[in-house]
């Protein structure tokens, strides 16, 4: 394993929570070479998309760039920007990658928040310079967080619910939506599955849900969109989809789990409503 790969996804993602509140410093020179270090790098995504991943600067060379927040970031100096083409599952393979992109900052100590609904796009693609088919999925701060929370950070946490996530019970299954995966049934899975429920999601709607299939062999991944939950010109919940694919793949890899992503003709019955088959991890594969 070389340096600039030796952190723990694991640690990341349980130290990880959001931060809208920053000190209003500038990264330390070597703790920003060592993120663009890593971001040059970024792991394959599963549907294969390139997602292309900049740092941006609030103000360059005396020139302030406006990167507007709806007042939601404070005292962030440098941003982290993502851009995609727009082809098919574009949204997972970025959500993917950028939550990557985020524990790896987490990892390094500093404070990030995803941006999927309060940024001006307009102003982050201006700062990227963004390439024709290209389009902005989200964006966040990055730097250390303040001490203290703004009142806007303290009510957009409890607004969204932010502490809490939804039970094993709702989320994992066994061979069908019917019966829930419990703990000790998911085996060698447990710490897995518990590092997919501890993930961001958009307004903390934590919309994936994994049925186990009846021979032990595979993860059937669906999204069950929340009722009228949506963003104008972006699919949150499709974003949440590839962080939860990401938690997933950064678990099994560290600790040693062999497997892969597939599409198959999955034969779970009934779906519940708004539920829709995405992809499949199969063990060893
Ligand atoms: C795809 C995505 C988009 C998000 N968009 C925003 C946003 O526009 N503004 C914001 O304040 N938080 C946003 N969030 C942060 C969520 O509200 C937050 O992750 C969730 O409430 C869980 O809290 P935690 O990150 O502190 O664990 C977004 C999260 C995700 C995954």
């Amino acid at each position: 394993m070389t340096h600039s790969s030796s952190w723990s996804a694991l640690e990341a993602v349980k130290q990880r929570i959001s931060h809208r509140t920053y000190d209003g410093l500038p990264l330390p020179p070597d703790v920003r070479e060592t993120l663009e270090k890593a971001l040059r790098e970024p792991p394959l995504a599963p549907f294969g998309s390139r997602v292309r991943l900049a740092l941006v600067e609030k103000s360059s060379a005396g020139q302030p760039v406006r990167l507007g927040t709806y007042g939601i970031i404070r005292g962030a100096t440098t941003f982290l920007v993502g851009a995609i083409q727009r082809v098919e599952h574009a949204e997972e393979d970025f959500g993917f990658v950028f939550e990557w992109a985020i524990l790896r900052a987490t990892s390094l100590g500093l404070g990030t928040c995803w941006l999927g609904g309060t940024l001006r796009r307009g102003e982050f693609a201006t700062a990227l310079g963004l390439r024709p088919g290209e389009f902005i999925p989200a964006a966040t701060p990055v730097g250390y967080a303040a001490g203290r929370r703004s009142i806007m950070d303290a009510m957009t946490r409890w607004g969204a619910g932010s502490k809490h996530r939804k039970p094993w019970s709702e989320l994992f299954f066994a061979g069908s939506f019917q019966a829930p995966l419990s703990e000790t049934d998911s085996g060698a899975y447990a710490t897995v599955l518990e590092m997919v429920r501890l993930a961001p999601s958009a307004s903390n709607r934590q919309p994936w849900r994994i049925v186990m299939d009846r021979e032990r062999r595979a993860f059937h991944l669906f999204l069950q969109r929340t009722a009228g939950y949506g963003y104008p010109g972006v699919d949150l919940q499709r974003i949440d989809m590839g962080i939860a694919m990401c938690h997933f793949e950064l678990s099994v890899r560290e600790l040693g789990i062999e497997g892969g992503w597939t599409q198959k003709d999955v034969d779970v019955k009934p779906l519940p409503a708004r539920t829709s088959y995405l992809a499949s991890w199969t063990m060893g594969a």
